[in-house]
């Protein structure tokens, strides 16, 4: 049995207009999956790293891994951390986590405590892969979105625009999309058809939309990060939870 798990995430953007600060929450044991995406500056790290230390913060035996394609300076606290990797060490990074979904998959790992694998600039990794290799990381990403529930692995990725065929057609199983800034007609086609009506142009730094299960539509405020010690410290702890 997975324990209930669920972490505030964002502002609902209609709410704080009415001044109530509540928080959109993020039930992770049912909507497993979440992908981020927004062109460049438009917040995604810094509201990824928000994410990654609330899971530290309030489900303290988790364990994140974290592959940083493109090697952000805003992850060098983590230097030296086993599940921290950056550029070409992002597939050892991956191996590693989908190592241990098989291992709990196969009953050699009978706990059933969370694992998070958080990729950035997933399709910038494949486009450095060759083809085959490439293949083989999209399979292996599309069998931990279709099985990771179960077993409580789940896939936090966060990128620039989600183009399905970097997914293996696995993409519909990110239950929770969140788009930071104004997104353009093909992400709006892709992902928001059934709110292209709610989509104004209006979205700055630090603002967006989430979508839950393709139905929860909300216009979102990310919070300001006020203790960035703080924040550090709970990702690295569940970074290096159990090593
Ligand atoms: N909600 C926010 N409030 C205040 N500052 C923010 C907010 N979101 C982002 N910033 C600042 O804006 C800058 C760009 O943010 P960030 O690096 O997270 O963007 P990004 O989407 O990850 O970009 P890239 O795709 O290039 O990695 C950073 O300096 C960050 O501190
Ligand atoms: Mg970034």
């Amino acid at each position: 049995m997975i324990e209930i798990q669920i972490i505030p995430l964002v502002y609902d953007e209609d709410m704080l207009k009415l001044h109530h600060s509540i928080y959109v929450p993020w039930d992770i044991t049912k909507n497993p999956h979440m992908a981020i995406s927004g062109v460049t500056g438009t917040g995604k790290t810094y509201l990824v790293k928000q994410i990654l230390a609330r899971i530290g913060l309030y489900l303290p035996t988790s364990e994140i891994t974290i592959c940083d394609f493109k090697g952000d300076e805003s992850y060098t606290f983590l230097e030296n951390c086993e599940r921290y990797h950056r550029f070409e060490a992002c597939m050892t990074g991956f191996d590693d986590f989908y190592n241990g979904f098989l291992h709990r998959q196969a009953g050699l790992d009978t706990s059933r405590t969370l694992r998070l694998l958080m990729f950035d600039e997933w399709s910038s990794f494949l486009n450095f892969l060759d083809k085959k290799q490439a293949d083989e990381y999209r399979k292996n990403l599309a069998i931990l979105l279709n099985l990771g529930r179960s077993f409580n692995f789940h896939i936090l990725l966060s990128q620039q625009v989600l183009y399905a065929e970097d997914f293996s057609k696995a993409r519909q199983n990110f239950n929770t999309i969140i788009t930071l800034g104004n997104p353009d007609k093909t992400v709006v086609n892709m992902v928001y058809s059934d709110f292209s009506e709610n989509i104004d142009n209006d979205r700055g730094l630090g603002t967006g939309y989430i979508l839950t299960n393709g139905s929860d539509f909300r216009k979102i405020v990310v919070p300001t990060v006020t203790n960035i010690e703080k924040m550090d410290f709970y990702i690295k702890r569940a970074v290096e939870y159990g090593t």
